[in-house]
């Protein structure tokens, strides 16, 4: 993983291979943006002038690359673009996009030292997070030689230095940075090595690592416990499923969330079987459980005073002669049936009984995070999540919080007429599909049906925004991108100050 540290030095002197400077488009031209001027010195006060002779014009995603002249240690310059100047500053969202353009565009570079603006705490911490987020490269099935390294060292330059909170900032990006990285790392992995056992290993071991308790319910366990969701979409496979619970617990707590992610490890659809076209991509279908679990990880290690479950509800749907048929009733933990229509609609059910058992220890809040629907790609395009809830406040808090930490969501709502398709089933407490249309809403009313009276629920259905299938963007690569994960850490901050949900 790429190294990430703080310096004061000036960018003249510091020894890097290269040096990234940001530039925008200002009225008359491009500019230079705060940072950049110990390297414009270098320059004798030409670069943007030798930048614009090569083509820079600022736009955001844009970069440009110059050889050093005499005075500055690293041998090269390479600027990028930051969009429209902004007199009081740039957003923090085009900082981190910057440095995430800059640090993929210098994969193969040993050191690089990012003189972009960082004057603010904020700032500081915007551009580590995008320089950390913007060198992931996944490598574990790729030969050396078949790709090049990702930037091996990233200094961040920065008159803050020394300053608590420059130091705090760096390591608050370190962390969520890292555990970004980690649920990506998870996401991009093969379904024939990631399965439900695997994952539950794989949370077992990073919690011990963190000092989290793990605990996991296998396949007896979970018939034992009646969990009719998770066995039901678990049945035609040869890996069975398991529910992790994962708690971080500080002593001064005052709130409790559940942060709940549908895991299933790879989606066929099960015997409602997927046609070609539609599941290359399927192993992207555990992200939620992925970015639960990075969310329980960054908030222990930023000690967060909140306490915070994680659960991962891991199954794998698959068809063969033991899977769930459309039209099998399941009994879902808890004791609501539900008639199987479409085994395609496989995540409410591992979902539901995850709800149930989180719902038993009364947290004060419950959010889910699933790749539920389709529908929710068609409504919002791949850049946005849709949040849903039993309760307008929140949901609209989680939304406003999304965007604070530059991830892209939109309300939506819960009509109840939308339910009627669902709980018209002749035999069962619940059908797993109705209304066609609306089918990411349908989805969550689904959901809340196993929300227990009194407790605070809300759904993000990031189907869209959880895998990036065309050309990397901003520090977004191709692949897994950890959606969500910032907006529950950040929701986590708020309740553990605020010392109520
Ligand atoms: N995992 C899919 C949803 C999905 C689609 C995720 C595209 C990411 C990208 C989910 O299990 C699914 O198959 N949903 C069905 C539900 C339908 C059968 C009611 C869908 O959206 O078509
Ligand atoms: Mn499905
Ligand atoms: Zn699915």
């Amino acid at each position: 993983m790429t190294a990430l540290s703080v310096s004061t030095s000036s960018a003249a002197s510091l020894r890097a291979d290269a040096l990234v400077v940001g530039v925008a488009k200002g009225p008359k031209g491009i500019v230079l943006a705060p940072g950049a001027e110990a390297v414009n010195e270098a320059f004798e006060g030409k670069l943007a002038e030798i930048l614009g002779t090569l083509g820079a014009t600022g736009a955001e995603g844009e970069t440009v690359k110059v050889a050093s002249p005499a005075g500055l240690k690293a041998a090269l310059v390479l600027a990028v673009g930051l969009g429209e100047a902004a007199e009081g500053g740039y957003g923090l969202e085009a900082l981190r996009r910057a440095a995430g353009v800059a640090a993929r565009a210098l994969a193969g570079v040993k050191k690089a030292a990012l003189a972009l603006p960082a004057e603010s705490a904020e700032e500081v911490e915007a551009v580590a997070l995008g320089g950390l987020l913007g060198s992931y490269a996944f490598g574990t099935y790729k030969g050396n030689g078949n790709g090049k390294e990702p930037v091996g060292e990233l200094v961040l330059l920065t008159v803050r230095k020394g300053s608590k909170d420059a130091k705090a900032a760096v390591e608050r990006a370190t962390a969520i940075g890292e555990e970004m990285n980690r649920a990506r790392d998870l996401v991009n992995t093969a379904p024939n090595d990631l399965n439900p056992k695997s994952f539950a290993a794989i949370a077992q071991a990073a919690g011990k690592e963190h000092g989290l308790k793990v605990e996991v319910l296998d396949e007896k366990a979970l018939t034992k416990g009646g969990f009719g969701g998770l066995l039901g979409v678990g049945n035609g496979s040869t890996n069975p499923p398991r529910l992790v619970k994962v708690a971080y617990t500080h002593p001064k707590a005052k709130a409790t969330l559940a942060f709940i992610g549908k895991g299933i490890t790879y989606d066929s659809g099960g015997i409602s079987l997927k046609p070609a076209g539609h599941n290359e991509t399927m192993k992207c279908d555990m992200a939620g459980a992925a970015a639960v679990f990075a969310a329980v990880v960054a908030a222990k290690r930023l000690g967060l005073t909140v306490n915070v479950t994680a659960w991962l509800a891991l199954a794998e749907n698959m068809p063969s002669g033991s899977a769930t048929r459309p039209g099998d009733v399941l009994r879902m933990y808890g004791g609501k049936t539900v008639e199987v229509l479409n085994t395609d609609a496989e995540g409410r059910l591992v979902l539901a009984d995850a709800i149930v058992k989180a719902g038993e220890e009364n947290p004060d809040v419950i959010v889910d995070v699933a790749t539920l629907t389709g529908a929710m790609v068609l409504a919002l395009g791949t850049r946005t999540f849709g949040v849903m809830a039993n309760n307008d406040e929140l949901r609209d808090n989680l939304h406003a919080l999304a965007g604070e930490v530059g991830e892209q969501s939109w309300p939506m709502p819960l009509p109840a007429e939308l339910k009627k398709g669902m709980t018209d089933s002749t035999i069962a407490d619940l059908a797993n599909m109705g209304e066609r249309m609306g089918g990411g809403l349908v989805a969550g009313l689904f959901l809340q049906e196993f929300v227990a009276e009194g407790i605070d629920w809300a759904h993000l259905d990031i189907a869209g925004p959880a895998f990036h299938e065309s050309a990397p963007f901003g520090y977004t690569p191709k692949g897994g991108t950890a959606s969500a994960v910032r907006t529950l850490v950040r929701f986590a901050e708020q309740t553990a100050a605020n010392g109520k949900a």
